[in-house]
């Protein structure tokens, strides 16, 4: 079974391995869980569900939400879902950044999460997504791609991608 699930409080060890596993970030994706240990972990899972309601968010940042993909029962991935763009979201890191762990890589999980993660945008009304990634992470680019992405731009080796939500 696999489902992407809200990152809750409650969250525990399972989550935070996985997110020692995938590292500091990789390829624009940003692990801001890695930095901390595990007894001050409760700190970022407050954090970051708050920031999904628009509580204690830094200035400049939109509301983003947390999911993990959970491949029977184990996590595999992170997706983070920005609300809506800003003129930097809109430059580079749009309304998606998502990672699957190393040990689970090329296993077709990448593709899933993101099919989830846009049914979740398509909830909270987005219209149209945007995604953007380097030129040469030909991983994501086929992710994107499987998933509608249509290339509007390759600037400074960066590509835009959007996806629209079906009705
Ligand atoms: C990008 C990422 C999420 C892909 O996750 P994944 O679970 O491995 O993805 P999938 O297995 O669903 O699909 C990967 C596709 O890329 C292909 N692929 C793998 N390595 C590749 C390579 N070196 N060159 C080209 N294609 C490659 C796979 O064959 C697969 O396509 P296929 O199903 O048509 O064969 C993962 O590599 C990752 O977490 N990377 C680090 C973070 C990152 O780059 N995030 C995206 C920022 S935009």
């Amino acid at each position: 079974m696999i489902e992407l699930r809200e990152l809750s409080p409650e969250d525990g060890i399972e989550i935070y391995n996985m997110l020692q596993e995938i590292g500091p970030g990789e390829n624009g994706f940003f692990n801001d869980g890695y930095n901390y240990s595990f007894d001050d972990f409760g700190k970022y899972l407050l954090d970051n569900y708050n920031a999904s309601r628009e509580i204690g968010l830094k200035i400049g940042h939109v509301p983003q939400t947390t999911f993990w993909l959970v491949v029977d029962g184990q996590p595999v991935g992170i997706a983070k879902l920005r609300s809506y763009l800003n003129a930097a979201l809109r430059e580079s890191g749009g309304h998606i950044g998502y990672s699957i762990r190393p040990s689970e890589r090329n296993k077709g999980y990448g593709k899933k999460l993101l099919k989830e993660a846009l049914s979740k945008a398509k909830v909270v009304g987005i219209k149209e997504v945007l995604i953007t990634c380097h030129e040469d992470n030909l991983e994501s680019r086929n992710v994107i791609e499987a998933n509608n992405g249509k290339l509007e731009v390759i600037k400074e080796g960066h590509c835009k991608y959007w996806i629209k939500l079906s009705e």
